[in-house]
């Protein structure tokens, strides 16, 4: 099909649409309702961890405020809404007692929803671990594990009736690496091998998720979301395409393929023998046994990969000279049929859901002619929509995409970058709340509401 007619092509049907949020990023109130903290309290206490300065502490207010979120995720038009639990508002230190509070707050969010007719998805993991955790050992521990799949049967005992899709992980290169190889996230390590028994306990939390799923009589739908990222070769040298597949490995498969019951890539883990995986007996087992209902892929761009030979890896990934986001991203809308084509090619009919996209602008508010406050967010809409394009594209060449969050509903923490990165379709003033929808906002209605880009 040509892009003119994919541009006239309505979406399938069922085609989920939605807009996804995370609990540290939006709730605020952190010593409310019986909270305990969790590492990002702990890391934006950090002098100059937190780019401008800021923390989650209030953030979007969503605690206090989530009646009137809702009711413009209901004026936007979406299917679904996608948001993280924090796990300390569910079990505060982590392990221990559970808070009725916290479980009275999520009830009465997923039963708003309801209310107004979105279906709800739900991470379970979207970052905040309890930091009584942290102090013994965090994701470095196997304990940790055994810890989110006591939290995860806690929260599908509590929450399943008003849950259609759960999401065990957001994204766990982003915890392994940026929180323990780079130091850019919390709890902000720089250590190879701390990063690999991360990374290992982290798969194993999600099968004892999907373990205690199963074998409870839940009938709703259970993935996972990966930030699956296959580099381009910077040129067509065997070296560079070898670097490509390379950084895939360490990128991609160390996640997707023990999920999918193919144990880990031989090839990464022959690189740093030094730094094992912490595999026991079991756990692949565990890990790879049970099927996901469907694979949540979050893409936000596309990297170049080139061959390096004082690297260990023998690669290192760099930037594409193209136009970026706020965020200093390359803007790659072809790279996400890429990317599902790739996955698509391991995952065979899998369902597949894309959990996040968007983009940050810098955002600045005018005053139209009735005086009203508008936000003309025309690089946020053109990411918008030639994101939705390229999963036209994908659906027509055979791709069995289901769905797709806008990240994000509303402005709000952007991790290490503070309060300072935008990328809500609702515009969000920190110092008193204030939302205020963007243009983007009544595009993506527009397109919710037509089925279509045209
Ligand atoms: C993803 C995160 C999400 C948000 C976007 C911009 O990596 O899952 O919380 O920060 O990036």
């Amino acid at each position: 099909m040509t892009r003119d007619t994919i541009e006239h092509t309505p979406f399938p049907e069922h085609f989920i649409f939605g807009s996804a949020t995370s609990s540290y990023q939006i709730e605020g109130a952190v010593n409310e309702g019986g909270r305990g903290s969790s590492i990002w309290d702990d890391f934006c206490r950090v002098p100059g961890a937190i780019a401008d300065g800021t923390s989650g502490d209030v953030a979007c207010d969503h605690v206090h405020r989530y009646p009137e979120d809702v009711a413009l995720l209901k004026e936007m038009g979406i299917s679904s809404y996608r948001f993280s639990i924090s796990w300390p508002r569910i079990i505060p230190d982590g392990d221990g007692a559970v808070s009725q509070e916290g479980i009275t707050f999520y009830r009465n969010l997923l039963e708003e929803l309801h209310r107004q007719g979105i279906s709800p998805a739900v991470t379970l993991y979207h970052w905040d671990l309890p930091s009584a955790l942290e102090q013994q050992g965090g994701w470095r521990s196997r304990k940790t594990a055994y810890d989110f799949g006591r939290y995860a049967s806690i929260c599908f005992e509590a929450f399943d009736d008003l849950v259609d899709y759960w999401i065990t992980l957001n994204e766990p290169f982003c915890t392994a690496v940026l929180g323990h190889l780079t130091g850019d996230h919390a709890p902000g390590l720089t250590d190879r091998g701390a990063t690999h028994r991360v990374i290992h306990h982290l798969n194993l939390a999600h099968g004892l998720a999907m373990q205690a799923y199963r074998s409870g009589s839940y009938t709703h739908k259970i993935g996972t979301t990966l930030n699956l990222g296959v580099p381009q070769p910077a040129s067509e040298s065997e070296e560079d395409r070898l670097a490509a597949d390379r950084a895939a490995d360490f990128i991609s498969r160390v996640y997707l393929s023990p999920v999918l019951g193919e144990g880990y890539p031989q090839r990464y883990l022959e690189t740093y023998p030094q730094y094992p995986f912490p595999i026991e007996e079991g756990d692949l087992q565990i890990i790879g046994s049970h099927p996901l209902d469907f694979l949540g892929v979050n893409y936000y761009s596309e990297e170049l990969a080139i061959y390096d030979e004082t690297r260990p890896e023998q690669y290192r990934t760099i930037r594409r000279d193209l136009p970026r986001t706020g965020m200093g991203w390359s803007i790659i809308p072809e790279g996400l049929v890429r990317l599902l084509h790739w996955i698509s090619a391991q995952t065979h009919e899998m369902p597949l859901i894309i959990t996040e996209n968007g983009s940050a602008w810098d955002d600045v508010i005018t005053h139209g002619n009735d005086g009203r406050q508008e936000i003309r967010d025309t690089g946020r809409i053109a990411y918008l929509e030639t994101h939705l394009h390229s999963c036209l594209q994908a659906i027509d060449e055979g791709i069995p995409l289901i769905g797709y969050y806008a990240w994000s509903s509303i402005d709000n923490f952007e991790w290490a970058h503070g309060l300072a990165k935008r990328f809500g379709l609702i515009y969000c003033d920190f110092p008193t709340g204030q939302r205020i929808p963007k243009a983007s906002y009544y595009r993506y209605r527009d397109i919710v509401k037509k089925r279509s880009l045209s």
